[in-house]
């Protein structure tokens, strides 16, 4: 009903504006006041925990990206391997695991046949098996050594959303413990991330509440045949979330390509005033990436292309080379995603609403894949 959308024609946009409510709730009780992660609900010992020698992040579509930004973060923070897979590719397959295995199992209902049997697979092989999941009791946590539970509350559109950044949030929380807990050198940088990840939902406030913007782009795309999306690092995940977003509201073709692949085919499809939306790291810190990521805008647009520019606040070096341009918080390249891929979500619900389609319930999917 109305009431229950509270006030908005979809459930999906009531849930994107609950996203930093839903980020300092999955945040709450977890960081100490000395800048420590409090992870007591995770029941594997920290003797566990120093013991794991390679990770697999196993999950499927939206979780699965999540997973991917998971990767860069953990790798970085942890130094330990991080591999991250698709559960239904995984659950087939014969992966190397044993005992100091960690397997982290990503998924909002806890109910996704193919992470389900993904987690059996990695348990019959001794690894252990760390479920983050939103949904209490549900089966995923219930199979696994032990969860961590985002607390975005109810998901109740088709198109993950809050369940996405709050599984962002739950990785980074467990990236940063486990390098506390092992003692790594950087652990002294983890007061700085836990200070960034606080500042998190008033960043996402401010980028919602100037959002309009991004609702009219979604009118002048809303005709298009085709919507490319590019990124580098951690820009990558969030290109391929974008793309999947505008595959299953708007029944729009939608591809996600890492911007360095360009030249190794995908510049072929760009055409004359074809839209590439452009995820582009942070100029401060990790600038390299980010001139590169300038440089793969400025070869697509020499090709034709109509650029839609996501980058950082402040950022002046793209203007000249952007159609269109939507700036996002000033935020530290490696928690990114949880600014970056607000305006995908908005446009990809905007645009599938210009189209006439049910933006809750899109046609062919399910909200939790139980089956296979
Ligand atoms: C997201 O928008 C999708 N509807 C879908 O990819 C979803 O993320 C996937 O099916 C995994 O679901 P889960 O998190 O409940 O396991």
């Amino acid at each position: 009903s109305a009431a229950e959308k509270g006030g908005y024609d979809w459930f999906m946009l009531k849930e994107i504006e609950e996203q930093p409510q839903a980020i300092a709730d999955t945040l709450l009780g977890r960081l100490t006041e000395t800048g420590e992660i409090a992870l007591d609900e995770v029941r594997l010992s920290e003797q566990d925990l120093r013991d794991v020698d390679k990770i697999f992040i196993v999950a499927c579509g939206t979780a699965y990206h999540s997973g991917l930004v998971a990767k860069y973060a953990i790798e970085h923070w942890t130094r330990i391997p991080c591999e991250v897979e698709l559960a239904s590719e995984f659950r087939y397959r014969d992966p190397v695991l044993d005992r100091s295995t960690l397997i982290v199992v990503i998924s909002q209902s806890g109910e996704t046949m193919d992470t389900l049997m993904a987690l059996r697979h990695a348990k019959e092989q001794k690894a252990r098996v760390l479920a983050i999941c939103n949904t209490n009791g549900s089966t995923i946590p219930r199979e696994s050594d032990a969860v961590l539970y985002t607390h975005g509350g109810p998901e109740i559109a088709v198109a993950s959303t809050k369940a996405f950044l709050t599984q962002l949030v739950a990785c980074y929380l467990i990236g940063l413990h486990l390098a506390q807990v092992r003692g790594i050198k950087f652990a002294d940088e983890v007061g700085a991330v836990v200070a960034q990840l606080q500042e998190m939902p008033g960043k996402l406030r401010e980028l919602l509440d100037r959002i309009e913007p991004v609702r009219e782009l979604a009118r002048e795309l809303k005709s298009e045949p085709t919507v490319l999306f590019i990124g580098r690092h951690v820009g990558y995940p969030v290109a391929l979330e974008g793309a999947l977003k505008l595959k299953e509201l708007a029944y729009m073709h939608a591809e996600g390509f890492a911007a360095g692949e360009l030249k190794h085919g995908p510049i072929a499809l760009i055409d004359k005033g074809t839209p590439v939306i452009c995820i582009v790291p942070s100029p401060i810190g990790r600038g390299m990436l980010h001139d590169k990521v300038v440089s793969n805008i400025q070869e697509v647009r020499a090709r034709g292309a109509r650029t839609i520019v996501i980058a950082e606040e402040g950022d002046e070096a793209v203007v000249r080379y952007a159609d269109h341009l939507i700036y996002v918080p000033r935020t530290p390249t490696l928690l990114a995603p949880l600014v970056t891929t607000v305006p995908l979500q908005v446009l990809a619900a905007e645009i599938a609403a210009g189209r006439g389609h049910d933006v809750d319930q899109p046609r062919n999917l399910a909200k939790s894949v139980t089956v296979e």
